[in-house]
């Protein structure tokens, strides 16, 4: 049987975090936990996280100091495959056994030919979601629409879907955070403790990077209680702790 895990961010809604997150998960897993990840980007036709890729390797070429940072970190970039939804199962299955961890970046919409089949091979889904109405509302259909085909169902590999809080805002709207995980549990739809707060830091450059890792100004967010989390959950016993992940970027740093 095959030990590669298919992770997706995914949800039926733009705007939410889906990239951001699969990025800073994927470097997370590669450059930190020393795992074999790859990415694949069918969010079709923008393909953003293939396009940041595109942006560093011409900054990079243009940059020889840059370059040389990068060939100092003694780690090639993790491989980004860039299709369409319809053709990613495809790719998925061209990556088994070569790689530990495969995350996948989709469109923010059910209504893409393959999606559905897709969302079925895969081993985990995460669903990032803003405390607002129609987040929430976006989130509950594909909740559930991913319910059908999960937990065992013959033909699907998707063990559970999680909900998680990106953009929260500690100050705001706590009836509205925890009546949703509420109806969420009530809905048997589980949600990450882990939350991530909504920071200026996101939209940085540095935390977009699919070349480098995060340095130890970014893990002091709260990304790294959401990768421990998540590394808990797909590997069961040997969780990446955030307390490591900071060691390993400080030992990273020395080099
Ligand atoms: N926790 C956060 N705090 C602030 N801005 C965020 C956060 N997460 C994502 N963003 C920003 O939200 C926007 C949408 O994120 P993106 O990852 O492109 O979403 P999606 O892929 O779901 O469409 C981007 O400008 C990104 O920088
Ligand atoms: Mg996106």
């Amino acid at each position: 049987m095959s030990s590669t895990k298919y992770i997706s961010i995914s949800s039926q809604k733009g705007g939410v975090g889906k990239t951001t997150i699969n990025i800073l998960a994927a470097s997370a897993f590669h450059f930190l936990a020393k795992q074999r990840v790859a990415v694949i980007d069918c969010d079709y036709p923008q393909h953003s996280l293939n396009g940041l890729r595109k942006k560093e390797l011409e900054k990079l070429q243009a940059n020889p100091e840059k370059a040389a940072e990068f060939q100092a970190l003694g780690r090639q970039a993790y491989p980004i495959v860039a299709c369409q939804v319809k053709e990613a199962l495809t790719v998925a299955k061209q990556l088994e056994g070569k790689y530990d961890l495969v995350f996948i970046d989709t469109p923010g919409t059910i209504n893409v030919p393959g999606i559905l089949e897709l969302w079925k091979q895969l081993d985990y889904i995460f669903m990032p979601l803003e405390a607002d109405i129609l987040s929430v509302e976006a989130t509950l259909p594909f909740a559930q629409a991913l319910g059908k085909f999960s937990k065992g169902q013959p033909g699907s590999r998707l063990k559970q879907y999680y909900a998680f809080w990106n953009k929260h805002i500690k100050s705001e709207k706590q009836e509205f955070y925890t009546r949703t995980e509420e109806y969420f549990a009530e809905q048997d739809i589980p949600f990450l403790a882990s939350r991530l707060e909504h920071s200026v830091n996101y939209k940085k450059e540095a935390m977009r990077s699919t070349m480098f890792p995060l340095s130890k100004e970014f893990l002091r967010l709260s990304i790294s209680g959401l990768i421990t989390e998540m590394s808990g959950i797909i590997f069961g016993t040997a969780p990446v702790k955030a307390a490591d992940t900071v060691a390993v970027t400080e030992a990273d740093a020395t080099l």
